[in-house]
């Protein structure tokens, strides 16, 4: 199902999450990419997130592009949202030559001329280049190399500085789940006051809010988790609480699924596409497994009682401190320890 994301471009209310398919994600991945991102399309799943910095994936989907063509002797009817991530220990000489470089490296793996959304992330507000770094962007859009421009988990005040410096932002892709409420912080109203919307990642906190780890004992340690989804999300269940808060959550949302005749998973992505100025859930899609599934989540809806019964049980869950992002950038905390920071220049042109 698609939604005008923004004036005249429409994107699929469930876009499928590729950096599951990074080579930095989980090493034993499995799967056959063309072939599911073919299937994924026939589904009409059309709409794929990959990053500047997801090993492999801008090059996978691009391959796939050419495939297309050859197959159908016509282009794809597809949205690719990727991203520009300029690696941590180059903030301070952002340039728009470095900007342009990602940003044309991006379209040659692509293989399109116009990107259709880039989202721009920034590791450290201290570094104040931000608000130009995002004008080369504006400047690449207006030069017709880029469709829309969209930003990742920014918070509200450094999104405000964009958008009245002349930034043409139309999303801001955050985390935004069961667990995580952050976003009702300060960036719905925003996004109310500017006309922006959210695009959601970790609605299934890596598999967490699906039945596989039901009634299952702790796994242990973060960091000794099968990929790095779960590592990330591990994490936030232990500042709601923990293992035993999580499960008490996941028991109500294994009665609501109940009665619909749905996934716990259905239900978690569902709760998020029905909040204010959600756009899309960004749901990771390791291999086409679950591509039913998550078009069920399309078919059915939570009524007032549901979001009565999941407010009342998130209510017993701590909260996760601070608006949008702001856990993960302190570089003291847990979160900020398991991320790579420099991903780009690593990266082959
Ligand atoms: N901007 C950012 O900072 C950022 C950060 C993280 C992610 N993202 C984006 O968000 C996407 C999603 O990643 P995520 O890490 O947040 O993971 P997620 O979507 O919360 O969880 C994905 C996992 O959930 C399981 N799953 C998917 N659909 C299911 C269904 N219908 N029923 C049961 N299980 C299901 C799959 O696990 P199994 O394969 O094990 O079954 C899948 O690998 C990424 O690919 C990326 O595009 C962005």
């Amino acid at each position: 199902m698609m939604y005008e994301l923004t004036d005249g471009y429409e994107a699929c209310r469930i876009i499928n999450g590729y950096w599951q398919l990074s080579a930095k994600h989980n090493e034993n991945q499995t799967s056959t990419p063309v072939e599911d991102t073919a299937e994924f399309v026939d589904a009409g799943l059309t709409t794929f997130d990959c990053a500047d910095h997801y090993t492999g994936v801008e090059e996978l989907l691009g391959e796939f592009r050419n495939w297309y063509r050859r197959e159908h002797g016509t282009d794809l009817p597809v949205q690719i949202h990727t991203k520009i991530v300029p690696d941590r220990n180059r903030l301070e000489s952002v340039s728009r030559a470095y900007i342009e470089g990602i940003v044309d490296r991006s379209r040659r793996r692509l293989c399109v001329d116009a990107l259709d959304l880039v989202q721009f992330h920034w590791w450290d507000y201290s570094v104040k280049n931000y608000v130009d770094a995002a004008r080369h962007l504006a400047d690449l859009r207006d030069e017709g190399k880029i469709r829309h421009i969209g930003v990742t988990n920014f918070d509200a005040p450094r999104l405000e500085a964009l958008l009245d410096a002349g930034v043409p932002v139309v999303s801001n892709q955050v985390q935004y789940s069961l667990l995580d409420t952050r976003p009702e912080r300060e960036m719905v109203d925003l996004c109310e006051r500017r006309d922006m919307k959210l695009l959601c990642y970790g609605t299934l906190a890596g598999g967490f809010l699906t039945s596989k780890f039901a009634g299952e004992p702790d796994p242990g340690e973060a960091t000794d988790l099968e990929n790095r989804s779960l590592t990330k999300y591990k994490l936030i269940i232990e500042e709601v609480g923990g293992w035993e808060a999580y499960q008490n959550l996941l028991g109500t949302v294994s009665d609501i699924a109940d009665k619909h005749g749905v996934s716990i998973a259905n239900v978690a992505t569902r709760y998020v596409l029905e909040k204010p100025r959600v756009g899309s859930a960004i749901v990771g899609a390791r291999n086409t497994r679950h591509i039913e599934s998550n078009q069920r989540t399309l078919a059915f809806e939570l009524d007032d009682e549901d979001h009565r019964t999941i407010e009342v049980a998130r209510a017993h869950l701590a909260e996760v401190p601070g608006g949008v992002y702001s856990v993960e950038r302190d570089q003291d905390s847990r979160h900020a320890k398991i991320m790579n920071y420099n991903l780009n220049q690593k990266q082959d042109n």
